[in-house]
């Protein structure tokens, strides 16, 4: 049976209470927090740092936190981001001059290592560096925004990722971010993702707990 992950986006949490926030949704039941940085200059949008992640961890989270880096340059970053307390880094590939540079300075610093492939990226810069990745992202809405639609396209995408990682033999997740919901979640499942974004779906409905039960629920099927 798959280990299926359930990583709520706090981007779409109260950012006035975030720490309570994290608690609270980590108590009902979610694996791993999703952590979003946006720079204004890779995605139109801008949002938090690596002092944002060192006070949930000061905070006393302890659940693993997966930092989405949409910034541009990358490399910088991680250091001051594994200094902070994330637990997996992953970037956009045509973010980072040098990728497996990059992939490797992310395991140089303690942390899971992974690229996020936006809805209209080919998959091609997984040819080379299989063997340092952690984590496959996949983007099934184009990165920015909480609240977006599914990108139907992205369940073949999701398809040709799963059989790349399963011929690899290697222990790697394939994680959906954006528009997953609980109408949807079980379809992105079967394309073959084990890890789950959802920001919108999660905090914007007032019982958590209920939520996150409702998701495991339809991955049981
Ligand atoms: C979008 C972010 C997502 C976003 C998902 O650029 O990477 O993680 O928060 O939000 P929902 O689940 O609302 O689509
Ligand atoms: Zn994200």
């Amino acid at each position: 049976m798959t280990d299926y992950l359930i990583a709520p986006s706090i981007l779409s949490a109260d950012f006035a209470r975030l720490g309570e926030e994290v608690d609270r949704v980590l108590a009902a039941g979610a694996d791993i927090v999703h952590f979003d940085v946006m720079d204004n200059h890779y995605v139109p949008n801008l949002t938090i740092g690596p002092l944002v992640c060192e006070a949930l961890r000061k905070h006393g989270v302890s659940a693993p936190i997966d930092v989405h880096l949409m910034v541009e340059p990358v490399d910088a970053l991680v250091p001051m981001f594994a200094k902070a307390g994330a637990s997996w880094i992953t970037f956009h590939p045509e973010a980072s001059r040098h990728v497996d540079r990059t992939l490797q300075l992310i395991r140089d610093h303690g942390c899971k290592a992974g690229l996020v492939f936006n809805p209209a990226t080919p998959l091609g810069h997984l040819d080379y560096v299989l063997d340092k990745l952690d984590v496959v992202l996949l983007m099934s809405v184009n990165p920015g925004f909480g609240g977006q639609r599914f990108i139907p396209a992205t369940l073949a995408k999701i398809a040709e990722a799963r059989h790349i990682i399963d011929a690899s033999g290697r222990p790697i997740r394939l994680e959906v971010d954006g528009g997953v919901k609980l109408d949807n979640i079980a379809e992105v499942a079967a394309a073959g993702a084990d890890t789950f974004v959802a920001g919108s779906a999660i905090f914007g409905t007032p019982d958590y707990a209920a939520t996150v039960a409702a998701m495991r629920a339809a991955l049981a099927g």
